[in-house]
C-alpha cells in the first residue's frame, strides 16, 4: 500500500501560476509514488459569497486544470468535496474539540475577514480550517502538498488530530505538509512582498492560467523589477528572484544557469524570454483544457467520489463510534 496524499483547490477565482507551481505541479510529480486524492473544494469556496452559476462553471474548470496539468485519473482520484457529505460531518465533530483562539489566530482568516469587513465575514470563513482538517484526516493522509500559505492550517490539523487521538484513542494519522522551496510562495508580479493571489485587486498581480499571449506579454513587461540591470538571483532582489523562479520552474533550467545565460544582457531580453517560457507552458495547457468536455470531466469526478466514499464512510463511522454516537 502506498502512503496517501490529499490536496485541494477552491473554485473561487481564476487559477494562476502560483496555484500551478505551488501546488498542482507537485501533485503531478508525486502521483506515481503516492495514493493521491485531489479535491475541488467547493464547500470552502462558499465561505465567501459565490454566484451559483459561476461556482458550477469554476468547479468543472478547476478539475479540467488538474487533468490538463497531468493529474491522471488512473493514478490519482479527483473528486468534488460536496459530493462526500462526510467532510461536513467530521468538520462538525472536530468543531467541538477546536478552540476559538486557535481559529482566531489563522492568518488567512484574518486577511479574508478584513477584506470582507469584520461585520460581514461569515462563520463559515472562521471555521474554514476545521473543514480543511476534516478533508485531510478523513483519508488517513500522510502528506499534504500545498503552498506556504497553508502551513498554518496543516499545523492546526495536526493539533486537532493529536487532541482527538489523546482523548478518544488512536484514530487519525498526523499529516505532514509538503512544499518546495522555490515554488512554495510565488509572489505578485506587481509587488514582490505579497503572494500571487486570485483575489488580488490588480490583474497585474498574477498570470492566470487562462491568460492569452498578448496578456502574458503585457503583464510581464509591466512586472516590477529591482534596481540595477544585471540578472542575478539574490535575496536582495526579491522581484527578480521571483521572476527567475518562475522561469526556472517552468523551463527546468536552474537559477544559476539562467544567471549565466543573461550575463551582459538586461531586463529587456530576460523579460522577453520569460514571456516566451510562460506562453510555451500555457498554450498547450489551454489547448488540453479546451479539449476536455464537461461531460467527460464530470464522469471522472463522479467516479472519483465513488472511489473515496467508502474510505470517508469508514473513518467517520470509527470516529462516531469512539465519541459515543449510537451506530
Ligand atoms: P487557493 O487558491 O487558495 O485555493 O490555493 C490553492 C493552492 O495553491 C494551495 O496549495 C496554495 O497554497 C497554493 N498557492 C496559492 N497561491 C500561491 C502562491 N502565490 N505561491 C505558491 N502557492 C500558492
Ligand atoms: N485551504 C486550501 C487553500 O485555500 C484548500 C484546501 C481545502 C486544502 N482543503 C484542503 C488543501 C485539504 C490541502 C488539503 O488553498
Amino acid at each position: 500500500m502506498k502512503p496517501r496524499i490529499f490536496s485541494g483547490i477552491q473554485p473561487s477565482g481564476n487559477l494562476h501560476l502560483g496555484n500551478y507551481l505551488g501546488a498542482i505541479r507537485n501533485w503531478v510529480k508525486l502521483q506515481d509514488q503516492y495514493d493521491s486524492i485531489f479535491c475541488v473544494v467547493d464547500m470552502h469556496a462558499i465561505t465567501v459569497p459565490q454566484d451559483p452559476t459561476e461556482l458550477r462553471r469554476r468547479t468543472i474548470e478547476v478539475a479540467k486544470v488538474y487533468l490538463a496539468s497531468g493529474i491522471d485519473p488512473k493514478k490519482s482520484t479527483p473528486f468534488i468535496q460536496s459530493h462526500i457529505s462526510e467532510h461536513a460531518e467530521l468538520a462538525w465533530i472536530l468543531n467541538t474539540i477546536a478552540k476559538i483562539p486557535e481559529l482566531e489566530k489563522m492568518t488567512q482568516f484574518k486577511d479574508k475577514a478584513q477584506k470582507a469587513g469584520k461585520e460581514s465575514a461569515s462563520v463559515g470563513l472562521f471555521d474554514y480550517p476545521i473543514l480543511m482538517a476534516s478533508d485531510i484526516l478523513l483519508y488517513d493522509t500522510e502528506l499534504v502538498p500545498v503552498g506556504k500559505d497553508q502551513l498554518q492550517h496543516i499545523e492546526l490539523t495536526r493539533t486537532l488530530a493529536e487532541r482527538f487521538n489523546k482523548k478518544f484513542g488512536e484514530t487519525f494519522i498526523l499529516p505532514k505538509a509538503f512544499t518546495t522551496k522555490e515554488s512554495e510562495n510565488i509572489m505578485g508580479l506587481d509587488d514582490p512582498t505579497k503572494k500571487m493571489s486570485k483575489s488580488a485587486s490588480s490583474e497585474y498581480n498574477y498570470i492566470a492560467l487562462t491568460d492569452d499571449e498578448e496578456t502574458v506579454r503585457r503583464k510581464i513587461k509591466k512586472a516590477v523589477t529591482d534596481s540595477g540591470s544585471e540578472i542575478v538571483y539574490s535575496d536582495d532582489k526579491p522581484a527578480l528572484k521571483n521572476l527567475i523562479n518562475i522561469y526556472s520552474l517552468l523551463s527546468e533550467i536552474s537559477p544559476k544557469e539562467i544567471e549565466k545565460k543573461y550575463v551582459g544582457k538586461g531586463y529587456f531580453d530576460f523579460k522577453n524570454d520569460l514571456a516566451d517560457v510562460v506562453i510555451n507552458f500555457l498554450q498547450p495547457l489551454q489547448k488540453k483544457i479546451e479539449e476536455l468536455s464537461d461531460e467527460k470531466v464530470l464522469k471522472i469526478l463522479e467516479d472519483g467520489a465513488k472511489k473515496v466514499q467508502p474510505i470517508a464512510k469508514k473513518k467517520l463511522e470509527e470516529v462516531k463510534n469512539k465519541i459515543g454516537f449510537i451506530g
